[in-house]
């Protein structure tokens, strides 16, 4: 079987389907990026996304489009619907740190899968865009490595708690390259530039000036993340000049509002390309216009 899920609510799609549980249109030839994009997403394997092989220098030449393809997970994640972000004050113990730098991993995996997932959904999307996606996920896995790294000193390892799969819930219904900018570039890495430094200053003063030294070097990589997505979509024609602009781009049932931390962090959207008047929105709007959200519809907060 080439397409699968290892995680609950991880739908594949079924029609037009070969045997082995490919779409017709099927794989993606040796050789093409497209092909190393997909297999980076078919290998059950953390080691290899955490250290993506060298990539063929050429692109498929009449790629289509493969929106169905869906990560293939080693066995030792172990995934829930619902997960609690330890609190601040028990940050103390080790385990705690692990567990939660180990959230932070998760969440770069599921960036750097997405953005594979992007290449191959996306084939219309241009070029360069697509190229950046690739160097994206280059960083994602260089996160991953550093999180991985200090969850091992800490005495654990990847596994050790249970994920979810909240990005790969919500993301794979994009029906767009820009959709898929605004809510992965400006939405969910935008909201980590927010969380990141309070999650950074909770891991200092409990004692790990490491861990929140990895914290401040991946929120600063994020910020040419958001840069790339918030340049492409003025490029593509959505130029962000009021907050419906970006609403309109999010997947039903997805709010702004649970793609922001407060307080904002104001000086990284900035450097990031987001205009204050676009900020101002942001951190004026409140969920009540919408309905509550299902206990599955509630916000991340942590980075990736
Ligand atoms: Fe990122
Ligand atoms: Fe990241």
């Amino acid at each position: 079987m080439h397409v699968t899920s290892l995680s609950p609510g991880l739908e594949m799609h079924n029609e037009n389907k070969k045997d082995n549980g490919a779409p017709l249109e099927a794989i993606p030839p040796l050789g093409t990026i497209e092909r190393w994009a997909y297999d980076y997403l078919q290998t059950p394997s953390i080691e290899l996304r955490m250290s993506p092989p060298p990539l063929p220098n050429k692109w498929e030449e009449k790629p289509v489009a493969r929106a169905w393809v869906r990560p293939l997970r080693p066995p030792s994640l172990r995934f829930t619907h619902r997960s609690k972000t330890p609190k601040a004050k028990t940050l103390s113990q080790p385990s705690q740190r692990a567990k939660l730098l180990h959230t932070f991993f998760h969440h770069e995996l599921q960036a750097g899968e997405l953005f594979a997932w992007a290449v191959l959904a996306f084939p219309e999307a241009p070029l360069p865009v697509r190229r950046g996606w690739i160097r994206l996920l280059f960083d994602e896995a260089k996160h991953m490595r550093m999180y991985a790294a200090h969850i091992e000193r800490l005495g654990h390892k990847i596994g050790d708690f249970p994920v979810r799969d909240w990005f790969w819930e919500r993301v794979p219904a994009c029906p767009s390259a820009t959709s898929f900018l605004a809510l992965m570039g400006v939405g969910l890495e935008g909201g980590n530039l927010d969380h990141g430094p309070r999650f950074a200053a909770m891991l200092e003063a409990a004692g790990d000036p490491e861990a929140g030294a990895i914290l401040r070097q991946v929120i600063a990589d994020e910020v040419a993340h958001v840069r790339f997505a918030v340049e492409w979509l003025g490029r593509l024609g959505v130029r962000l000049e009021s907050l419906a602009d970006f609403q309109a781009l999010l997947p039903p049932p997805i709010s702004p509002v649970l793609l922001r931390g407060l307080p904002l962090n104001r000086e990284a959207r900035t450097q990031a390309g987001l205009s204050g008047k676009w900020l101002d929105e942001l951190e004026a709007c409140r969920l009540e216009s919408r309905p509550k959200p299902t206990r599955n519809e509630e916000a991340t907060e942590c980075p990736n």
